[in-house]
């Protein structure tokens, strides 16, 4: 290895480092202005051009069907559909569970304290949040009181049933993008996908397969911003993440 090669990793990586120190709760924002669908942009883990030359305009159409959607009864009470965000030919496709009470309200998935612990996650990892793809196993806001999206607190897991109704969309965000690894955030949707009953602490750190594409389940952010402990696993497993990419 060239000497200049070798620098450029020891200095990626203790960037890396520093990143990581950073992402104590108390640092997180509650009001980073991230709120539009992002410009895409290259970062130096982007690989860059391949797949699916019409993947802007198939995202778009899949876009519209979502906004239209009443499939469930999610789709009668949302403020917004969440159809996604990020860069259409991203390497790295996050998933979460569902849009929460500010996400509902801007129509962008992980904007608040959890996605801001996301950010740092994948800054962390070399990447920026317009550079990957972040999206849910459900569009559309699950609330335990469906009449009033304007009551906080109202927030509640998505049911089996309207999991697997919404479903679909995802598979074909995933078929469209086409990322080299999809990681799963939390339980929910890392039981979505792998179709298995384990429990997250377990689950996590291991590589799985969806879709023909690597699939690593680690803990979903809220749980780190409860359980800082948490927050070293999860590095761990995006370590793994970044060299399944490195090796290509
Ligand atoms: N939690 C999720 O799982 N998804 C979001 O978009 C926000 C919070």
């Amino acid at each position: 290895m060239k000497q200049s090669e070798y620098s450029k990793i020891i200095t990626l990586a203790k960037r890396a480092v520093e990143e990581y120190k950073n992402w104590d709760e108390e640092e997180i924002s509650t009001d980073k202005e991230n709120s539009v669908i992002p410009e895409q942009k290259m970062t130096k883990n982007t690989i860059y051009p391949k797949k699916n030359k019409n993947a802007g305009e198939l995202l778009e159409d899949l876009q519209k069907q979502v906004c239209n959607c009443k499939k469930c009864p999610l789709g009668k009470h949302r403020l917004n559909a969440v159809f996604g965000v990020g860069n259409q030919y991203a390497d790295i496709m996050f998933i979460g569970e569902g849009p929460g009470f500010q996400e509902d309200h801007k129509g962008e998935p992980f904007i608040g304290k959890a996605g801001n612990l996301l950010d740092k996650i994948i800054e962390a990892m070399g990447f920026s949040r317009q550079s990957v793809y972040i999206a849910n196993i459900v569009k559309c806001h699950p609330m335990k009181d469906p009449t009033d999206p304007e009551l906080r607190s109202n927030d509640r897991p998505p049911s089996p049933e309207e999991m697997s109704v919404c479903k679909p969309y995802l598979d074909k965000q995933i078929e469209i993008i086409s990322p080299k690894v999809i990681i799963t955030l939390g339980a929910s949707s890392s039981r979505a996908l792998i179709q298995t009953e384990e429990v997250i602490s377990s689950l996590r750190g291991n590589f799985k397969e969806y879709m023909g594409i690597k699939l690593m389940p680690t803990y979903h952010p809220a749980a780190l911003l409860r359980n800082p402990n948490l927050k070293k696993d999860v590095w761990s497993d995006m370590k793994k993440v970044l060299s399944v990419l490195k090796k290509g």
